[in-house]
Order: C-alpha cells, then structure tokens, then sequence
C-alpha cells in the first residue's frame, strides 16, 4: 500500500481549487481498505474518503489521510421478480454507470445522468435530479467502517435518506446509525425496475417531451433530453469549475411561506404532500440579484444562481479559493435573510 506525500488536489476536485493532500492512498479493493484501517500509524488517525470531489469546497491542505476512491466494476447481479438488481464499485464514474446500464437495456437511472461523481458518493447525498432521487433505485451498499476495519451492508431504511441527506451526513446519535467521517462506501447495489415508465411531469422535460410532438420518450431519449436540460443551465466542471447545487432548495411551513409571498409573489413554491411547501433557491439568490456576480475568483453562474462557480480557468494559475467561495456564499446567506427571512443551507462538504 502505497502512501504518497503532498499530492495536488486541483484535478481532484471539479471547483479545480489548488491544495495539497498531505497524505494520500488510493483504495483499489476491500483488502486495501482493510489493510489501512488496520496499519498501526493510521488507527485512530483521522481520514477524508474522496471520490469524485464533486461535492467539495476544499478551504487549504488538507490534513486528514485522504482515502481516494478507486472501486471499480460493475455487473447484472440477479434478478427478482419485479427487479433487475445491478451493481457497481464506488470508484466508477456515476454517468458513465448509468450510460452503461441503458447499454445494458436496464433502464431507470436515465433521469440522473450528467450528475458529476462517482458511484459511491451518489447515497451520501441521495443525489436526485428530474422527478427521481436515488433513493428510488436503491437496493444495499458495502462499507466499511473506518475505525474498526470492519465491513458491513445497509440496505435503503438503514440509510436514512432524505432529501440531499442519508445517515452518512450525520454524527453517532443525531440520525439512527450516524456515519459521518466514519464509513468509506465500497460499492452500491441498485434495483431497477423490469416494467420501465418514463418518469416525466418535471416542467422541463414537458418541455422537450412538447418539442417531441408530445412522444413518449424511451429510456435512451429519456437520457439525451437530460442531458441537453443539464448542458444548457449547468455549468460543465471540465470547463468551469463548480459543485453543482450550492445550496439546498428549503422546506418552509405554509405560514412561512405566506410570509415569503408577501415579500415578493413571484417566489417560487411548490407545495409537497405535507402541507409545506419548497422553494426553489435558485431563485431566492436570483431575486437578490447575485446571480452573475463574484467575489474575488468565486462567481454565481450567469445560467443558475444555485451554482457557485470557480472563474479561473482549469489548470491554469491559482483561481478561486475555498476562502472566496464560502465568503460568497455567506454574503448571499446574509442577502437571502435579509430580504426574505431564510437561511439557505449549504449543500457541499466543506473541507
Ligand atoms: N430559478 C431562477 N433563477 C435562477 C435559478 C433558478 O429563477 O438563477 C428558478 C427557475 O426558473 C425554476 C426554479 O428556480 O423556476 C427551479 O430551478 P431548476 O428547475 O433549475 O431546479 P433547482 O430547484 O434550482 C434542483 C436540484 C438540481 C437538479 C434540478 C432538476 C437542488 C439543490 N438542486 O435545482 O440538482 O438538477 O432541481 O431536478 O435540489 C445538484 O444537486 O447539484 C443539482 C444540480
């Protein structure tokens, strides 16, 4: 096993922020994993498991033992009566899987395509994109925990997911298991189902789905309008550094929200089956007339306000720091609290 020193992080990270890793290994396989949980100079040390770095504001060196993901492979496991049960290693790229499973003919990931990262990060934040969450096809992962070296399996009630949110976002006793810092995802099982249907009624896809003289798309088009969707508002991370979403969409009570309306009407709400409504915090920033504005490097993309982006260029100088990215973003937390009353939360892991 292989520790390497002062590793630059830039190409590891798609905000392509310029820091070292002090220590970092490349976990290939369970034995790997096994192996550095069990090394006597990393017990009890703490450690940072990086995949994509999709999700990611790294604010300098970083200090914890950096566990690079590297799991590959995926396969068709079985089948049970209503599913299609696929697996795939948490180091694979997670557009290139669900690419690969449309190849395959399992369609069901098709409204997640494009989302930057890999495989094994997809459950920490219950990804979700399009009228489908992660959550919706997941089967079991395999972990393994960080401090005893001992692997394990959870199935979808053990992972607690929520909304941009499962037991791997929250400390021991805040959230059933809690997992934070603690658990490395080794590979992720996913249950797909053998009677398809398109999942559509997102005002965008109508959109297309209207262009396409109101088609009903196939799985493989389904995956193609996604990725035109996500290419014209979504800044790519080879060109432009980002995290995507940088903020959460809020929850808010009725009142709250009657509130926020009188504030302004044009906000945009929609109601869930609770009886609380989300709001969409892309045009809260919006409103607040950040979007296209920066501070230092750090800029609110010009085609979504809830995408912080990184203006220098990839590879080339230093660009924005994890420092003017979070200044950013608190001086658009202040703006959205002033003017409506409401505190955005961030969505990435802040390093
Ligand atoms: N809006 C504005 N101005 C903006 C941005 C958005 O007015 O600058 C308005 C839009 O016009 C629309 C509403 O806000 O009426 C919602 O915007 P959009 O449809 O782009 O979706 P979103 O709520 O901003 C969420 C996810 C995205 C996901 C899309 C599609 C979160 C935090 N973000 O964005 O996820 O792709 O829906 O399902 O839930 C990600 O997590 O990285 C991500 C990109």
């Amino acid at each position: 096993m292989l520790v390497e020193k002062n590793v630059p992080l830039q190409a590891l990270n798609t905000f392509h922020i310029v820091a070292k890793a002090h220590s970092l290994v490349r976990v290939c396989s369970d034995a790997d994993a096994q192996e550095i949980c069990a090394a006597p100079e990393w017990r009890g040390q703490p450690k940072f498991v990086l995949g994509g770095g999709s999700n990611l504001v790294i604010t300098g060196d970083v200090k914890p033992l950096v566990l690079k993901v590297e799991l590959m492979g995926r396969s068709l496991l079985r089948e049970t009566p209503r599913h299609y049960i696929v697996e795939a290693g948490a180091g694979e790229n997670w557009h290139d899987f669900v690419a690969w499973t449309l190849e395959q003919g399992l369609p069901g990931l098709e409204n997640l395509a494009m989302i930057p990262g890999t495989v094994g990060a997809t459950p920490v934040q219950n990804i979700g994109a399009y009228g489908v969450e992660l959550q919706d096809r997941f089967e079991s992962l395999d972990a393994i925990d960080l401090q005893t070296g001992q692997l394990f399996t959870l199935d979808a009630a053990q992972c607690g997911f929520g909304y941009r949110d499962s037991v791997f976002k929250h400390e021991a006793g805040e959230k059933g298991l809690g997992l934070k810092d603690r658990a490395m995802i080794l590979r992720v099982r996913f249950a797909l189902p053998k009677v398809w249907k398109p999942v559509l009624g997102y005002a965008d896809l109508e959109k297309k789905q209207a262009e396409h003289g109101g088609l009903q798309p196939t799985a493989s088009q389904l995956f193609d309008w996604i990725c035109q969707i996500r290419r014209a508002k979504l800044p790519d991370p080879a060109l432009i550094g980002n995290a995507g979403s940088f903020f959460k969409n809020p929850t808010v009570s009725a009142e709250q929200c009657a509130d926020i309306i009188a504030r302004d009407p044009k906000v945009v709400h929609y109601r869930l089956v609770d009886g609380s409504f989300k709001l969409a915090a892309g045009w809260l920033i919006d409103a607040c007339g950040w979007r296209g504005k920066s501070i230092g490097q750090a800029g609110v993309y010009e085609k979504q306000a809830l995408v912080l982006v990184n203006r220098g260029a990839p590879g080339e100088g230093q660009g924005a720091t994890g420092g003017e990215v979070m200044t950013l973003a608190r001086s658009i937390q202040t703006s959205v609290y002033e003017r409506f009353g409401l505190r955005l939360e961030t969505e990435p892991v802040v390093l």
